[in-house]
């Protein structure tokens, strides 16, 4: 999705920090890329469609390093297309004023339409079909020339909708302003620069010294840091916050493609995510985001779990853990869905948000309206300082480190182990014995060393990945807690393969599916050795009576592998623990797929890492 970079310094030409920022954003998923470079009596703008490294070219050629030097501040942008084609033209920056004031935006303004109609009677032109151009020509006509941030200001109250924005002007040589409501943005205080990104990881490798702005922020930006103000610019004091991710942990470390590097993660950010969490004297968790007296856990009637892809589906996990091992009734619910259908949720419920990268735009809804109903809520997050992170105000972060691949790996497996630990903690308060709260905390332990031992199975999983490479449609079948699993697993296979893939109950193969059964389409069967195996092998042999080849998930050294064509053997746990060890074998089997194929594993095509509109 959409992403911004800002660069302001005395001496250093912004050119070379825009770009390696853009570049860092690339994982987000994008269409077209643009700068606007500003030095004292001058502003460029420079666009592209396709990659940032086209951008780069260009801009190599239009503006040569020496000519670089003099244009010290500047905005950047990857575009992904909301309002209009993926054009150069539609492209950010957009300009208004003559060409003299530059703007970059995240979000959408849903009352641009109006705001056009409205511009264009005063005269305006606009040449792009975007929402961008109506803002940055509406702060134009508020321009005096006097107070920039003043006129930011007036045009944003007019703004209805989502945005995180940077903005220069010739009027104002050396000023840059930005906002946010709705959209992230993040100012990194660097020595002598500053740098400006949607998204933290474009400004650790030149500082790890931020500050986060909140939703109703407006900042004016300088070589020195920031001034942040409210839009009735009032002065609010935001603190400078040490960001824990360096450069390094954001780079591909020898790895093909990073979401290949962050499969083979998981055992150390498994254990991050469970470092310090585990009680094994009173068999239970520690999690102090969720530090609730055990008379206000007692009083929790229902437990909804809510997310958006990936999450989602950790989600329908937790379900199953709350409901076997804390006796809560849990419902897990699509973002988007709950926060449109009035959703009956308030005191005694807890509203539990799953989001990996903390700003899923409907994923933060959901959390204003379970805040708004006065249910509990809590957020689990990997991105600390995350919008949802912060307004959920409690909650658990994974600890997984920054996942840039836009198929989520290993946020999945440690968003489970989380809900481990919870459904543990809750329990513990509940009917779960101190004996069976120990046995689930060696389980949970003994994790991040069952995972590496499903990455030895590397080889294997590649070869029999190569059997498959080659299927139009696979389907994959789980049941019980497994059944989540199985979504998971066609989910990575069709994002990053394009395979057509369904995942569904074991049970509800033959109510419709199983029509469509035949040699050319391969069955993905979750057969851990866990309670419900020996029905699923039944449906197995359903497939395979239709002439569907099967590839078994197996449970190391079991016979079920027997009823298969081919098995990925994963280390025997139990149920509650072997979503974990078979979702990794998943994204290793859709990771080669997609592989021998020749997919952009780390940017499929129409995807976005984070989902920052509705
Ligand atoms: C996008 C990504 C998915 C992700 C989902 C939710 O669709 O492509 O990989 O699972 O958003 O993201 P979140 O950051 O809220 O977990």
């Amino acid at each position: 999705m959409c992403g911004i970079v800002g660069f302001s310094s005395h001496s250093q030409s912004a050119c070379r920090p825009l770009v390696n920022g853009l570049l860092r954003l690339e994982y987000r998923g994008y269409d077209s890329a643009g700068v606007a470079l500003e030095s004292a009596d001058d502003l460029r703008v420079f666009k592209k469609t396709g990659k940032v490294a086209e951008l780069d070219r260009f801009l190599a050629e239009a503006l040569p390093e020496p000519e670089r030097g003099k244009y010290t501040l500047g905005i950047a942008h990857t575009r992904w297309a909301t309002h209009g084609l993926p054009t150069e033209t539609n492209a950010h920056p957009h300009l208004a004023d003559g060409g003299r004031l530059a703007l970059v935006h995240n979000g959408i303004i849903e009352n641009y339409a109006a705001l056009r109609a409205k511009l264009e009677k005063r005269g305006c032109v606009f040449v792009s079909q975007t929402d961008t151009e109506a803002l940055a020509h509406l702060i134009a006509t508020f321009d005096t020339g006097d107070d920039f941030m003043a006129a930011v200001s007036q045009a944003l109250k007019q703004v209805e909708g989502t945005y995180g924005i940077a903005v220069l002007s010739l009027r104002h040589p050396g000023e840059m302003i930005v906002a946010r409501r709705g959209s992230p943005l993040v100012i990194g205080v660097g020595e002598g620069s500053t740098v400006v990104a949607s998204d933290v990881s474009a400004i650790v490798s030149y500082t790890r010294q931020v500050i986060y702005l909140n939703d109703g922020d407006i900042a004016r930006v300088t070589p020195e840091g920031a001034d942040v103000f409210t839009l009735d610019n009032v002065p609010v004091a935001r603190d400078v916050q040490q960001v824990e991710w360096d450069a390094a942990s954001a780079e591909k470390g020898g790895y093909a493609h990073f979401m290949l590097k962050e499969i083979f993660e998981q055992p150390e950010a498994l254990r991050n995510t469970i470092r310090g969490r585990l009680d094994r004297t009173d068999g239970t968790a520690v999690l102090a985001g969720l530090n609730l007296p055990p008379r206000e856990l007692a009083t929790i009637r229902r437990a909804v779990v809510i997310g958006c892809g990936t999450s989602l589906h950790a989600g329908m996990v937790g379900k199953y853990l709350f409901e076997s091992l804390a006796d809560l009734p849990t419902s897990a619910e699509q973002a988007a869905e709950f926060r449109y259908c009035n959703p009956i949720i308030g005191p005694h419920d807890w509203a539990i948000a799953l989001s990996q990268s903390g700003e899923t735009a409907d994923t933060l809804a959901a959390v204003r309206e379970s805040v708004g109903k006065g249910a509990l809520v809590s957020a689990v997050c990997n991105v600390v300082g995350s919008t949802i992170a912060r307004e959920a105000g409690r909650g658990v972060y994974l600890h997984a480190g920054p996942e840039i691949s836009v198929a989520s790996t290993k946020a999945f497996t440690a968003q489970v182990t989380v809900l481990l630990m919870m459904a543990l903690k809750l329990g513990r308060t509940r009917r779960l014995s101190r004996e069976a709260g120990l046995r689930l905390c060696d389980e949970i332990a003994a994790l991040p060393d069952l995972v590496a031992e499903v990455l030895k199975e590397n080889d294997r999983i590649a070869a029999v990945a190569a059997k498959y490479a080659a299927a139009n449609d696979m389907f994959f079948l789980g049941r019980g807690i497994l059944y989540p699993t199985a979504l998971e697993g066609a989910l990575k296979m069709k994002e990053i393969s394009y395979v057509h893939a369904e995942g569904y109950q074991a049970a509800e193969l033959k109510h419709g599916p199983i029509a469509l059964l035949g040699r050319a389409t391969p069955v993905v069967a979750l057969l851990n050795d866990v309670p419900g195996k020996e029905k699923t092998v039944g449906n197995v042999q359903e497939c395979r009576a239709r002439e569907a080849p099967v590839v078994g998930i197996v449970t190391q050294g079991d016979a079920a592998a027997r009823h298969c064509d081919d098995a990925l053997f994963v280390p025997r746990t139990s149920a509650a623990c072997a979503p974990v060890v078979t979702a990794v074998a998943l994204q290793l089997f859709a990771y080669h797929v997609a592989r021998l194929r020749g997919c952009e594993i780390d940017q499929p095509r129409n995807l976005a890492k984070s989902v920052t509109v509705e």
